[in-house]
């Protein structure tokens, strides 16, 4: 497939499987918004991604606030002109056994791993409805379908299940929707 000339935003990009993903589209040609809660991270990574050729832009978001969003998606368009790929990659893991599992700690989750999710698809499909063109990709967990041996005893495998099947389900949705409108949702 030819990506050469699309904008992409990975949110989370700054290390690890989303930077991963950054670095596979920029070997595509596609330019690159990182956009991570660590702003001097996500800068390092979009200087090493500047060297295959495209552009970047590295951008403080924290997905689980809609001003940050809102704000984040706005200096993308500005920028780059257009967004065509949003990754929607960031999440935190804070397991534990339900007795010992703080409040604070599943308030996190459920606001970085799913309603992160929700603002940034709000906004992308903003500007992806308006291009008549988008993707978005959710990552999520095999362990949203099967439990892993050695954890499902333990409630935290329901928990991680549970917000990651609703991942599933939330684009499952999303994409019915929006695949006549040219933007489509993928996990
Ligand atoms: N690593 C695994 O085995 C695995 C398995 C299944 C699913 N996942 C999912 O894949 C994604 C990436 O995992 P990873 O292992 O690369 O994680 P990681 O911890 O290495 O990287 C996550 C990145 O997200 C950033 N981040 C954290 N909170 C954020 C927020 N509120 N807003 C913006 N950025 C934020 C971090 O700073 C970091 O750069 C996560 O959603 C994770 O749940 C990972």
């Amino acid at each position: 497939m030819d990506f050469k000339g699309q904008v992409a935003l990975v949110t989370g990009g700054a290390r690890g499987i989303g930077k991963t993903i950054a670095e596979n589209l920029a070997k595509k040609g596609v330019g690159l918004a990182i956009a991570d809660v660590s702003v001097e991270s996500a800068g390092e990574t979009a200087r090493e991604l500047a060297s295959l050729g495209v552009k970047t832009l590295a951008l403080r978001l924290d997905v689980s606030k809609s001003d940050q969003v809102v704000k984040a998606f706005e200096d993308i368009v500005r920028e780059f002109g257009r967004l065509d790929i949003v990754v929607n990659n960031a999440g935190i893991t804070k397991d534990g056994l339900v007795l010992r599992m703080k409040e604070e700690d599943w308030d996190a989750v459920i606001n970085i791993n799913l309603k992160g999710v929700f603002l940034c698809s709000k906004e992308a499909v903003k500007v992806m409805v308006k291009q008549k063109y988008g993707r978005i990709i959710n990552i999520a967990s095999v362990v949203a379908f099967m439990g892993n041996p050695g954890q499902s005893v333990t409630w935290r495998v329901q928990r991680w299940s549970h917000r990651r099947r609703w991942l599933v389900i939330f684009a499952g949705r999303m994409s019915l929707r929006r695949a006549i409108r040219g933007a489509s949702i993928q996990n």
